[in-house]
């Protein structure tokens, strides 16, 4: 059981999209403090709106050292630690410029949540019962066409999300992998497909930790290309190729 109530937490990339949905989805749920992180405040103000005595803004630009620095130095506790902000450029591993959008995503999607959970990890080894969310996608387990590199950034997010996993056993931290298809957000405006809410992603994580899962695929089209991919991994590769 991960019960949301009276539980600090802090998310990434909060002001829209996926991020908004978790800090929704955690205030609904009595959640004591959200810390709302966003590399540009004035973009909480609507968020805030909803009940500035629980919704906290902080900076945070995950890029940023500076930044990681003081936040967990502004931070008392924590119980929950949502390594939602990421970006995404439609670019093949081909193309002239693949190396500096790897180093970008990379940066965003992996150092990020790197840097960020390093520095907060004191703070969840100290409280009773804690989690690390983190937002990777489809595209971490098997590489979407043209986003190579922000597919090589998500597998990297994976791969952090299980070794931390493995790190943290014996400090019962649950630590869970979220894996989305295309979700209606900014990021996925250019895909002109049926998409699922947001919250429908917010929703589903929190119940995987309910749950105790480690892993979840919040959609149908993640989660059946996550069965074509434990069927046989080189399955979702054609699967995917077949969508070029
Ligand atoms: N939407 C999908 O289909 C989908 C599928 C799989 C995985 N995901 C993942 O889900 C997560 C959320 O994406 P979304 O769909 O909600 O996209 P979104 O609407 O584009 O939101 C991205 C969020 O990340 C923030 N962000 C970007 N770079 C940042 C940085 N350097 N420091 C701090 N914040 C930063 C953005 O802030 P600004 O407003 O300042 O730009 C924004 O709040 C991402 O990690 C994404 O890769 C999304």
């Amino acid at each position: 059981m991960f019960d949301l109530k009276d539980k600090i937490a802090l998310v990434t990339g909060a002001n829209r999209g996926i991020g908004e949905a978790y800090v929704l989805h955690l205030l609904q749920a009595g959640a004591k403090t959200i810390y709302a992180a966003a590399r540009d405040l004035d973009n909480l103000t609507p968020l805030l709106a909803r009940n500035p005595q629980v919704i906290k803004p902080v900076l945070l630009d995950v890029t940023n050292a500076e930044h990681i620095k003081a936040l967990a130095t502004q931070i008392p506790a924590l119980d929950i630690l949502i390594n939602n902000a990421g970006i995404a450029n439609a670019c093949s591993l081909s193309a002239d410029n693949a190396l500096q959008i790897a180093h970008t995503e990379m940066e965003t999607n992996y150092f990020g949540p790197l840097q960020l959970t390093q520095a907060l990890l004191a703070l969840l080894k100290k409280s009773p019962l804690a989690a690390v969310i983190n937002v990777s996608s489809i595209a971490g387990i098997s590489s979407f066409p043209m986003m190579g590199p922000y597919s090589a950034s998500k597998a990297a997010l994976h791969s952090f999300t299980q070794g931390l996993r493995i790190e943290l056993a014996a400090d019962k931290i649950q630590v869970l992998g979220v894996y989305p298809g295309p979700i209606d957000t900014r990021m996925t405006e250019a895909f002109e497909m049926d998409k699922p809410k947001p919250s429908q992603v917010a929703e589903r994580s929190f119940m995987a930790l309910d749950n105790g899962e480690l892993d979840v695929m919040p959609d149908d089209f993640s989660a059946q290309m996550y069965a074509a991919f434990l069927n046989h991994p080189h399955e979702l590769e054609k699967a995917f190729a077949q969508m070029q």
